[in-house]
């Protein structure tokens, strides 16, 4: 078959049968497809994209591309479940929900990303724990899931590698924002990961690559019902990305934030209850609760008795980070630190959470190029939500950054991403937390 056929047909507007698919895939791995080639075809996708049956064929082809997980006779003690995030600004409920959901009665293994664009990664945030292996061999993370029922790491290089290959080559060539492409990069690792149960959390707004409701909506809907076909029960939320979440933004910042919620010493209200609520459909789907509202009665308990924070210190130890994470995570501290001060009195009204998010990778927090080294140090916190109330020269943020020059920029381009309005005029309107629910989750509490 030859690519260049494949190719055709795509760029002039026509379905791609299973066999063009898989042999897409296969050339992917075994290099039969150059990187030009690959990457013409994935812009005709994008131009022309791709219907249902197609982008199944592609999620199969993909995942069958490496080792498929099988945990059936790993000695594991409940359901194997997951939650995968499309990518925002402080978004730290990995971090949070893989302890909580395995301290519940669910084993998570967690394969997780670096940051991409303005988005944060959940590696990076772990790697800012001194020793913590992201690439455990396959033994050592069978023993973490065992002892501490979660385990986030990367996706080992065995596992959907037709994916691995066009990811890098989509990331430079403005060939990640398709429906299909997403769709089938996301689902083929998790379900060559093993799982029998996912929650997607399909983010929106000014801080999300799907900034409006109908795009989000269809990567959503593409997701369950792509992954329905391919026997993993999935659900998805839709959830607001137009302001950050949580306090913090940046990796040690970040990780620490999640460290005082699952300890009890402290908690941003959005980013505990996007947790739960993410948490308590992943116990439903898994049969460890029978509705929302029991299953966040475990999840509270989980919470209050430390039983979620002894799961996240397990996963840890036994990946080689901080013996002793809850007391001592043994993280670093940027240098230079300084309060962004609003211009005048009022009330946020609106949040630009991309330039955030592009402002913590600046202060060097994220990567231009794939190979760049981050400074885990790095980023914002005690963010002030979009309708708070300040007067002038107060607070907006803290700037965490390397040296007295990166702050004094960081300063200035951190206050021009908030937008206050007098507080004469009517209240500024944010996103709900929680906006859609796929499938309709009907025993949720309505908020
Ligand atoms: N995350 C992925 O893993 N793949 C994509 O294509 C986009 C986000």
């Amino acid at each position: 078959m030859l690519a260049q056929e494949t190719i055709r047909r795509k760029r002039d507007g026509h379905a791609l049968d299973a066999a063009q698919i898989a042999d897409f895939v296969a050339g992917l791995v075994d290099g039969r497809w150059s990187d030009s080639q690959a990457a013409a075809l994935a812009m005709a996708i994008v131009c022309r994209g791709m219907d249902a049956a197609e982008t199944a064929s592609l999620t199969r082809a993909m995942t069958h591309s490496g080792t498929v997980l099988d945990w059936r006779d790993a000695g594991m003690r409940g359901p194997i479940l997951d939650k995968h995030s499309t990518g925002g600004v402080g978004d730290k409920v990995s971090l949070i929900l893989a302890p909580l959901v395995a301290a519940c009665g669910g084993v998570v293994p967690m394969v997780s990303g670096r940051g991409l664009g303005h988005t944060g990664g959940t590696l990076d945030k772990l790697q800012a724990l001194p020793g913590y292996e992201v690439t455990p061999a396959p033994e050592r993370l069978r023993q973490v899931l065992r002892e501490a029922g979660c385990a986030i790491v990367g996706a080992h290089e065995t596992l959907a590698p037709a994916d691995r290959r066009l990811y890098a080559i989509r990331d430079v060539t403005a060939t990640v924002e398709s429906v299909a492409l997403i769709t089938a990069s996301i689902l083929s690792k998790k379900i060559a990961a093993g799982l029998q149960g996912l929650v997607m959390d399909v983010k929106v707004g000014n801080g999300a690559f799907a900034a409006d409701l109908p795009s989000a909506r269809a990567l959503a809907t593409s997701l369950v019902t792509v992954a329905a076909q391919a026997g993993l029960p999935t659900v998805a939320s839709l959830t607001a990305m137009d302001q950050p979440l949580g306090w913090t933004a940046g990796n040690a910042l970040e990780m620490q934030e999640a460290i005082d919620l699952l300890s009890g010493r402290a908690c941003e209200p959005r980013l505990l209850e996007l947790t739960c609520h993410l948490s308590a459909r992943l116990l439903v789907q898994g049969g460890l609760a029978p509705t929302s509202m029991q299953a966040r009665d475990r999840l509270q308990r989980a919470l209050d008795s430390g039983a979620a924070a002894e799961c996240l210190a397990r996963m840890v130890r036994g990946l080689g980070g901080p013996p002793d994470v809850l007391r001592d995570a043994r993280l670093p501290r940027a240098p230079a630190q300084g309060d962004v001060a609003a211009p005048c009195a009022g009330m946020i009204a609106a949040i630009d959470t991309r330039a955030l998010g592009l402002l913590v990778v600046e202060l060097g927090g994220g990567r231009s190029r794939p190979g760049d080294t981050i400074d885990p140090a790095v980023g914002l916190s005690a963010l002030r939500p979009i309708g708070a109330r300040v007067d002038a020269g107060e607070p907006l943020a803290r700037v965490h950054a390397a040296d007295g020059p990166a702050l004094a920029w960081a300063l200035g381009a951190a206050a021009s991403a908030f937008t206050i309005q007098p507080l004469e005029q009517p209240a500024p309107v944010a996103l709900p937390l929680v906006i859609e629910c796929l499938p309709v989750d009907l025993q949720a509490p309505v908020r």
